[in-house]
């Protein structure tokens, strides 16, 4: 039976700090904090808005936190400056290793789709412009419950649109918030640890630390380490 892959997008697919060169040319050399405060505030924008049950959608998340990261690293922006920033963001490069790793998936052996926060035309144009989109069999965003990850519910709607079992079911992705999320809902999860400084979080539930399923450093070899893990 196919197993059926979930890959997060901002931060797994796409690298949201490919715009830390345009930014450089604003800010000079505040561009690469500016960029992780940028991220950092918008992951919060989506756990803050889900526990206060008070959605946005992702790219309001992500405009708001462009206002607080230009404020906290003193970056006087004109509005058409961050209007462009945020144009860019929705043509966001995808990391190098990606295209190859979706390639070599077998399409006998996994059913691959892109599963985010993003709205699903944020994704879709994002794939469209990495040229990632063939890869996938279709694209499920969150968006479509007015909530964010790692509420449980967004695994369980990702079944639901994929037809996936949890048991056959993989999350991909590069943040650890989310390989819990989907651990703790039931399904295998893969982290994508692409630098060695990266921290999984220290995290149990039932009194068990929780830890991926899987750790890879790239896209590269995933199909075949996942196929040799569910062979086990
Ligand atoms: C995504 O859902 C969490 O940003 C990440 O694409």
């Amino acid at each position: 039976m196919a197993l059926t892959l979930a890959f997060d997008v901002y931060g797994t697919l796409i690298d949201t700090h490919g715009l830390v060169e345009q930014l450089r040319q604003l800010v000079g050399s505040n561009a690469r904090s500016l960029s992780e405060t940028w991220r950092e505030k918008q992951l919060e924008y989506t756990f803050r808005r889900g526990l206060m049950d008070d959605y946005l959608p992702f790219s309001e998340c992500t405009r708001a936190a462009l206002e607080y990261a230009c404020a906290k690293h003193n970056a006087t922006l004109t509005p058409n400056q961050k209007a462009d920033l945020m144009a860019l963001y929705g043509k966001l490069p995808a990391f190098s290793d990606v295209d190859a790793g979706l390639s070599a998936l077998d399409r006998d052996e996994f059913r691959p789709y892109a599963f985010s926060n993003g709205t699903e035309s944020a994704v879709r144009g994002l794939m469209l412009s990495s040229g990632l989109d063939r890869h996938f069999v279709d694209m499920v965003s969150v968006a479509d419950l007015k909530t964010f990850k790692p509420n449980p519910k967004v695994y369980q709607y990702f079944l639901q649109r994929s037809g996936g079992q949890r048991e056959n079911s993989w999350l991909i992705s590069s943040n650890p918030f989310d390989v819990i999320g989907a651990l703790r809902f039931g399904m295998k999860a893969v982290w994508v640890k692409r630098t060695s400084s990266a921290i999984f979080d220290d995290w149990a539930f039932d009194g068990q630390r929780i830890e991926p399923t899987l750790i890879v450093e790239s896209l590269t070899n995933l199909g075949a380490r996942i196929s040799a893990e569910s062979r086990h």
